[in-house]
């Protein structure tokens, strides 16, 4: 029953659209209406800047963390659950409960239960996550290709056999939800951001 109680929390904490909630508080915008269309970090940057960008990717990871903790936090089960319940959060980000189950597509909050999970792992996720943006200039391709990277450091260097196939079930979840941007970058329109510049066609 507890478990039950916890997936339905994760749930709920998961569909809290944090791109939606900042772009309609401070900046009087519906960031479903610009850009890419996404709620995600990439587009609330992409439309509404750095630091609305920042803040939504840090509540978006830590949706993520929070829902993926409860076990752990309320009532001392083991660490795996944290991965299992977490799954639950990602749900709720990709088919929010709060706007018609519709969302953004999972890499912050992917991250957010990587983070509740094994920090360090989390950490090394960040850092591949960040070269690959840094030099593909696409945040889209940085995530296709840092998901992949840390399933493989799952597998074989944390031999953790859990965090392999949840990395994995991540990894396809990622690409499926991408499709929008697959295409793009197949016609040549994914967009770039520039460090320092901004984002450009
Ligand atoms: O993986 C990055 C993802 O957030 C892409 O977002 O807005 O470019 O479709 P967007």
């Amino acid at each position: 029953m507890k478990i039950l109680i916890m997936l339905i929390v994760a749930y709920l904490i998961g569909s809290i659209p944090s791109g939606v909630i900042i772009g309609k508080l401070f900046f009087q915008t519906d960031i479903r209406l610009a850009g890419s269309g996404n709620i995600g970090t990439t587009n609330t940057y992409r439309v509404l800047g750095p630091t609305a960008g920042t803040i939504v990717m840090a509540m978006d990871i830590l949706k993520g963390t929070i829902a993926a903790l409860q076990p752990t936090l309320l009532f001392h089960m083991a660490n795996r659950y944290t991965l299992l319940i977490g799954l639950a959060a990602i749900l709720g980000h990709t088919f929010s409960i709060y706007i018609g189950f519709k969302g953004g597509k999972a890499v912050a909050t992917s991250a957010g239960i990587l983070l509740a999970y094994n920090w360090e792992f989390f950490l090394i996720a960040s850092v591949i996550m960040f070269i690959l943006v840094y030099t593909t200039s696409m945040v889209s391709v940085a995530s296709m290709t840092a998901f992949p990277i840390v399933t493989l450091i799952a597998i074989f260097y944390y031999q953790d056999w859990l965090l392999s196939v949840v990395a994995l079930v991540l990894t396809c979840f990622i690409f499926y939800r991408h499709r929008s941007n697959i295409a793009r970058i197949k016609n040549g329109t994914e967009s770039l951001v520039h460090f320092g510049i901004g984002w450009r066609r």
